[in-house]
C-alpha cells in the first residue's frame, strides 16, 4: 500500500463550514483511488470554518502524476445537506510530489465536484484524455449555468438570472458582504436622517434648507463642494478629476453648431478665441448624446435634461475656466450662449443645467454602461469559455468578483421600473435605454484603454490632471504585470491563435459585449500575445482602477445635490436677464428626488469590509512561483504609487485619492 497526505483548508469566511460527510478521489495518470471518506483520528469537525484538516489515503499503488481530484459530501444522518466553501487541497504523494488544487467555490449539493491539479494549462497543451475530458465537462455544465439574456435591446448582454437565487453561489457576495450591503433606498435614508422627507413633494425655499439636511451626514470632500459649487474654478476642475473626467476634450475648432465668438468671451489675459485654439488652450465639453431623450415625469410634472455644450479656457494661471455654455444643441434665438459676465443667476443656471446632463452622462454612460455593464459582458464569457485551469481564468477571475451579483441588484433596485434611479432621475426609464443605445454604438476600443483615450482626447498636457496622471501610471503598472504573466504561458503569437478557448473568450465578449460591431475597434480574436496583453490590461484596469475613478466620489460630488441634480423640474431660460434665486429653486428637484438621491450616492460610495484592493489575490489559483512572485512585484509597485500619490495629495487643496490603488478594488463589486 502507498499511502497520500491530503491537506483540505476551508475558508475563514461566515458559514463556510460543513458537518456533511466528506469524500475525496484522487485521480493520476497511472490510476484512481477509490473514493474515500475524509475522517480525522485528532479532529472532531475537520471542516468548520477556517479549518486545515490533514487525512491519509491510501492506494494498492502510485497513482502517477495527479491529475484532478473527484470532491463530493452527503449530509450525516438526521443532519441536513449544508454548503461548504474549501479553498484548497493539498496532497503530497508516496514519491514526496507537493500538488495543489485550487477550489474557491461553495459545494451546496451532493453531486460529484472536479478540480484540476493547479498548473496551468491551455487547451493545446492538455493532452491527458483525462485532463481533456474534465475540461469539456466544466465547460458544458459552465454553458448551462450562465447563459446570455438581454435585459436592454442595444445595451450590452448580462447573465440571465430568474431571481437573485437562482444566482450562481460562486459569483454571489459573501454572507458578510450580503449582510452589510442592504441595497435599499430606504436603509441609506434612514443611515441619513432623511426618511421623513422621502416622501415630500415639496420645492426647497432656501438654500439653507438644503445645507440643514446635508449635514446630517458628510465627507470632507462633498463639504468642499457645497462651498465652492458656484465656483467656475471647481467647475472646470470637476471635468479633469470629478467622477467623470471622460467628456472633456481639447478643441482646435469650434462645433458648426456652438456659434462663439470673439467678442462674448474673456480670455483671462491671453490672446483672441482663434489664436486660443490654435495654441491648444480651449476644451469642450459636448452633451450631444442628450439631445432629444425622453425624459422622466417625477412628481406629476415633465423633466428636463438639456444637452449642453462647454467652452473651457486654460488660463496662464493653469485653472480650466468655463467661458461659453449653450444648453440645447441647435443655435436658436431662444437659446442663448451664456457666460460668466450674464448676471449671477444667468450663469449659474447654465452650470446647473450642465452638472444636471453631466449626471445622466455620467451615471449612464462613463458608470453603467463603461464598466459595470461591460465588465459583467467580460465576467460572463470568461466562466462560460474558459475552465479553471486556464491560466486566463485564473489571472481574471478575481477581478470580477461580486460584478455580477451587483449588475443584478442594480437591475432590480436601481434600474428597473420601480428603481430609484428611475423615479427619481430626468433619463430614467425610456431616456437610459436610449442613451445606453447610443453610448454603446458610439464607443470604440481606443477610448477604454487610457493611454489612447487621452491622446486621442488631446489631454496629454493639461496641467493639475490627476485622473490622467494616476491613471496612466496605473495602467502602466497593470499591463507590465499581465505581460509578464501572459510571456510565461504564452512564448509566441502561434500559443495565442491556437489557443480556442481564449479565441472563444473574445469572440463571446465581442458578440454580447459590444454587439458584433467591429466599428468599436474591439477584437474580434487575439492574433499576438502582445494585443491579448493590452486587453486583458484593458480588462483589469476598467474593473479596478476606472470604474474607482467613477464611483467612488459619487457622494463627494453628488451629494450637495445642487452641483448635480439628478433631474431639473422646469425648462432652462430662453432669455437672459430672467433667471433668479427663486426660478432656480423651482428648477431645482423636489425634496423627496433631492433625498432619495442622496441616499442612494451614499450607498453606492460606501466601501464593504470584505473589500479586496487591488493586486491582492486571497485566493491561490496559481501553482507556479513566477506568476507569484509577478504579483508580489505587482503589489509591490502600487505600494509605491499608492505613497506617491498620498505625498502628492497633501499639496493639494482638493486630495484626488480616487486611484490610489489601496483605495481601488479589484473589481466592479458596488
Ligand atoms: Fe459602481
Amino acid at each position: 500500500m502507498v499511502k497520500y497526505k491530503v491537506t483540505v483548508t476551508t475558508a475563514e469566511r461566515l458559514h463556510s463550514g460543513t458537518k456533511n460527510h466528506v469524500f475525496i478521489k484522487l485521480v493520476g495518470t497511472e490510476g484512481e483511488s477509490e473514493r474515500k471518506q475524509l475522517c480525522s483520528l485528532t479532529r472532531h469537525k475537520p471542516f468548520t470554518r477556517g479549518a486545515v484538516s490533514s487525512f491519509t489515503v491510501s492506494c494498492p499503488v502510485s497513482l502517477g502524476k495527479l491529475l484532478l481530484i473527484e470532491v463530493d459530501k452527503t449530509p450525516r444522518f438526521l443532519f441536513p445537506d449544508d454548503s461548504w466553501f474549501p479553498c484548497k487541497v493539498h496532497v503530497t504523494s508516496p514519491e514526496g510530489d507537493a500538488y495543489h488544487f485550487p477550489i474557491y467555490r461553495w459545494i451546496s449539493d451532493s453531486r460529484d465536484h472536479l478540480f484540476r491539479e493547479g498548473t496551468a494549462l491551455q487547451v493545446f497543451e492538455d493532452t491527458h484524455h483525462l485532463g481533456r475530458y474534465s475540461r469539456e465537462q466544466e465547460l458544458r455544465w459552465r454553458k448551462e449555468q450562465y447563459c446570455w439574456a438581454v435585459p436592454v435591446e442595444g445595451a450590452p448582454h448580462c447573465l440571465r438570472v430568474d431571481s437573485l437565487h437562482s444566482l450562481p453561489c460562486e459569483v454571489r457576495f459573501s454572507f458578510t458582504k450580503k449582510t452589510e450591503f442592504d441595497w435599499t433606498a430606504i436603509a441609506a435614508l434612514t443611515e441619513l436622517k432623511l426618511k421623513r422627507l422621502a416622501d415630500s413633494t415639496d420645492n426647497w425655499t432656501d438654500i439653507s434648507a438644503m445645507q440643514r439636511i446635508f449635514y446630517n451626514k458628510t465627507t470632507q470632500l462633498a463639504d468642499y463642494v457645497r462651498a465652492h459649487w458656484k465656483d467656475d474654478d471647481f467647475f472646470g476642475y470637476q471635468f479633469l478629476n470629478g467622477v467623470n473626467p471622460m467628456l472633456i476634450r481639447r478643441c482646435s475648432a469650434l462645433p458648426e453648431n456652438f456659434p462663439v465668438t470673439d467678442d462674448m468671451v474673456f480670455l483671462h489675459g491671453s490672446g483672441s478665441l482663434a489664436e486660443e485654439l490654435q495654441k491648444g488652450n480651449m476644451f469642450l465639453c459636448d452633451y450631444k448624446r442628450l439631445d432629444g431623450v425622453t425624459t422622466q415625469i417625477i412628481n406629476g410634472k415633465k423633466q428636463y435634461l438639456m444637452a449642453p455644450l462647454v467652452l473651457l479656457h486654460r488660463t496662464p494661471d493653469n485653472k480650466l475656466k468655463p467661458v461659453a455654455i449653450q444648453l440645447k444643441q441647435k443655435p436658436a434665438d431662444d437659446n442663448p450662449i451664456f457666460v460668466p459676465t450674464d448676471s449671477e443667476y444667468d450663469w449659474l443656471m447654465a452650470k446647473i443645467f450642465v452638472r444636471s446632463a453631466d449626471f445622466s452622462e455620467h451615471q449612464l454612460n462613463a458608470h453603467l454602461l463603461r464598466t459595470h455593464l461591460l465588465a459583467e459582458a467580460f465576467a460572463v464569457s470568461l466562466l462560460r469559455n474558459l475552465p479553471m485551469v486556464h491560466p486566463l481564468y485564473k489571472l481574471l477571475i478575481p477581478h470580477t468578483r461580486y460584478t455580477i451579483h451587483i449588475n443584478h441588484l442594480a437591475r432590480l433596485q436601481l434600474i428597473s421600473e420601480t428603481g430609484v434611479f428611475t423615479e427619481f432621475s430626468a433619463s430614467g426609464g425610456d431616456g437610459m435605454v436610449q442613451i445606453l443605445q447610443r453610448a454603446l454604438s458610439s464607443l470604440t476600443y481606443a477610448s477604454l484603454c487610457l493611454p489612447d483615450d487621452i491622446a486621442e482626447r488631446g489631454l496629454d498636457s493639461v496641467p493639475n490632471f490627476y485622473y490622467r496622471d494616476d491613471g496612466l501610471r496605473l495602467w502602466d503598472i497593470i499591463h507590465r504585470f499581465v505581460r509578464g504573466v501572459l510571456a510565461y504561458f504564452y512564448r509566441r503569437d502561434a500559443d495565442v491563435q491556437r489557443d480556442s478557448e481564449l479565441q472563444a473568450w473574445i469572440q463571446e465578449i465581442f458578440i454580447h459585449g459590444f454587439l458584433s460591431q467591429a466599428s468599436t475597434g474591439i477584437p474580434q480574436s487575439f492574433s499576438s500575445v502582445a494585443e491579448l496583453a493590452k486587453f486583458v490590461t484593458m480588462v483589469i484596469f476598467t474593473g479596478s482602477a476606472q470604474h474607482a475613478a467613477v464611483n467612488s466620489g459619487q457622494f463627494d460630488y453628488g451629494g450637495w445635490m445642487p452641483n448635480s441634480p439628478t433631474s431639473l423640474q422646469r425648462p432652462p431660460p430662453t432669455v437672459k436677464g430672467s433667471a433668479d434665486e427663486c426660478s432656480m429653486l423651482q428648477t431645482l428637484p423636489a425634496t423627496n428626488t433631492t433625498v432619495n438621491g442622496m441616499a442612494t450616492l451614499w450607498l453606492l460610495s460606501r466601501q464593504s469590509s470584505d473589500f479586496v484592493p487591488l493586486a491582492h489575490y486571497p485566493e491561490e489559483h496559481f501553482a507556479e512561483e513566477i506568476p507569484r512572485k509577478l504579483m508580489r512585484d505587482f503589489q509591490g509597485e502600487l505600494e509605491d504609487l499608492s505613497a506617491a500619490i498620498k505625498s502628492r495629495n497633501r499639496r493639494l487643496d482638493v486630495p484626488y485619492t480616487y486611484l490610489d490603488p489601496a483605495l481601488v478594488e479589484n473589481s466592479v463589486s458596488i
